[in-house]
């Protein structure tokens, strides 16, 4: 396994729109050590999720793991998840506002509107079908990290650009408000 340098905003790979992926590629040695290398720099960079065209290879593959996130200590635990081919449909109309940040966006914060509902279907890293819903924060980072996949990255979500702020000012000035907003998600969709 290895730790692979992340692209940053600018690159043009976080603006692709990534490519499927076979079953047959999906199961070869290099895919599953390139899903290796995904999660291992992911953890390594204590991310919520990592989409693959951020370590500039666009291909639709992310993984998603919340585990007492240090980056977003407000966010509900999600097991370690693979999604290749992903494809989320909101159920409902539902929205909530999202405070985002993103490692292929150094050192800032915006709040993003997204779908407070979502069924989540794609493969797993072998190939075998997922289909569940995903509520509230979770829903929101699947949104984030889909997103990635079709070269979308959560600036150009940020409806209110004045919500755009550094993680430092974020903890100075907006972390409380954030937290608290955070907990009503959580209560009212139980993730
Ligand atoms: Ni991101």
């Amino acid at each position: 396994m290895a730790i692979r340098r992340i692209a940053q905003i600018g690159h043009p790979v976080l603006r692709e729109i990534s490519r499927e992926v076979s079953v047959e590629q999906l199961r070869s040695d290099e895919m599953q050590r390139f899903i290796d290398d995904l999660i291992e720099t992911m953890r390594d960079a204590n991310g919520a999720g990592l989409a693959a065209p951020q370590i500039h290879e666009p291909v639709r593959i992310c993984v998603i793991e919340v585990r007492n996130n240090p980056r977003y200590p407000e966010r509900p635990n999600i097991p370690l998840t693979v999604l290749v081919n992903p494809r989320l449909t909101p159920i409902g109309d539902e929205r909530f506002d999202n405070y985002e940040g993103c490692l292929s966006v150094p050192d800032l914060r915006g709040v993003a509107p997204r779908h407070a509902v979502l069924r989540v279907e794609a493969l797993d890293r072998h190939g075998a079908a997922l289909d569940f819903v995903a509520r509230g924060l979770s829903a929101g980072v699947y949104q984030h990290e889909v997103d990635h996949l079709d070269g979308k990255l959560f600036v150009d979500r940020v409806v209110r650009p004045s919500t755009l702020s550094t993680w430092r000012e974020f903890e100075r000035h907006h972390q409380a408000s954030a937290t608290e907003h955070a907990r009503a998600i959580v209560a009212r969709y139980g993730s």
